[in-house]
């Protein structure tokens, strides 16, 4: 058994399998959410998974007051992406947590320095950024803000390896790794459909088989909703205004350079 003992909060459609994933994987969890019926709910999903995989629920608690969390080490917070709820929290749950409980956020489009200001003890405030759905996705994000220490990113990344996930590090910027990558390319999937590029059926046909993609840029904008799609890629264009569609100059260099990739030994990595 691993000896960190992990609070969740909110018991929706993240914090709910990051709770399992972390009780799957021998953490002591418990789990708080503001209204009994998401908690009721959350219970009756996790039980299911869990007497399937035949692991036992002792691991777990659940709660409707954060008083549950005064000694826990760990809190990953994923209740819904409102900045003043996020704020006043993380507030409240500093007084009631240890001043050393690691506090971290699943927060997708929030600077993580930003929601830093509202935790004492900021330096043990950390972005840990689960993927949906949690069960089946591999990779966190790790996002250590300004603030952010050393035991506190280790402890992070600790804790995403031992429920067997992979860690990447990103900075503080908007979007991170991934949707700062995927959703400008689930936007030009669009702009391709609207120019008549192709039929949808094509341009997702065309990733699946000729880019190894396992579902396709407009299917998977489906899966993930179109209006997080669209609020992320507005995230982006008011942070980066007008760098959307220019050729990186990054990509020029690597040309003018003769570098080309796999075909000279020499592109972004060495063959
Ligand atoms: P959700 O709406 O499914 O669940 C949020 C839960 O938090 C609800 O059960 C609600 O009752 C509870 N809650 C609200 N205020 C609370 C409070 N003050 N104290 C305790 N519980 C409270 O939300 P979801 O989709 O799970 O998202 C949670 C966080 O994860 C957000 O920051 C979101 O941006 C992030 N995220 C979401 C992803 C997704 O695909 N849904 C992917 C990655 C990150």
């Amino acid at each position: 058994m691993n000896t960190l003992h992990i609070g969740v909060i909110g018991a929706g459609q993240m914090g709910a399998g990051i709770a399992m994933v972390c009780a799957l994987n021998g953490y002591r969890v418990t789990l708080v959410d503001a209204l009994q019926n998401a908690l009721d709910s959350a219970k009756n999903r996790i039980t299911a998974h869990l007497s399937k995989l035949s692991a036992s629920m002792d691991m777990m608690s659940f709660h409707t007051d954060l008083t549950a969390l005064t000694n826990v080490d760990v809190v990953i917070e994923a209740i819904p992406e409102n900045l003043d709820l996020k704020h006043s929290l993380y507030a409240r749950l500093s007084t009631i947590v240890r001043l050393d409980t690691i506090i971290a956020s699943n927060t997708s489009s929030f600077p993580i320095s930003d929601l830093a200001k509202s935790v004492t003890n900021p330096e043990r405030f950390i972005g840990i950024h689960f993927m949906n759905p949690v069960l089946k996705m591999d990779l966190v994000e790790t996002i250590p803000g300004a603030d952010t220490n050393e035991h506190t990113l280790e402890t992070a990344k600790t804790l995403i390896s031992t429920i067997k996930k992979t860690a990447v590090i990103s900075t503080d910027q908007p979007g991170f790794i991934v949707n700062r990558l995927l959703i400008p390319m689930i936007n030009q999937a669009f702009i391709a459909l609207e120019n008549g590029l192709a039929s949808k059926e094509d341009i997702d046909t065309a990733l699946e088989k000729g880019a190894a993609f396992p579902m396709g840029p407009l299917k998977l904008a489906d899966f993930i909703g179109l209006d997080t799609c669209l609020a992320i890629m507005e995230t982006l264009h008011n942070a980066f205004p007008n760098s959307g569609y220019i050729p990186a100059s990054l990509l020029k260099k690597y040309v003018q350079n003769g570098t080309l990739g796999r075909k000279t030994k020499q592109g972004v990595y060495s063959y």
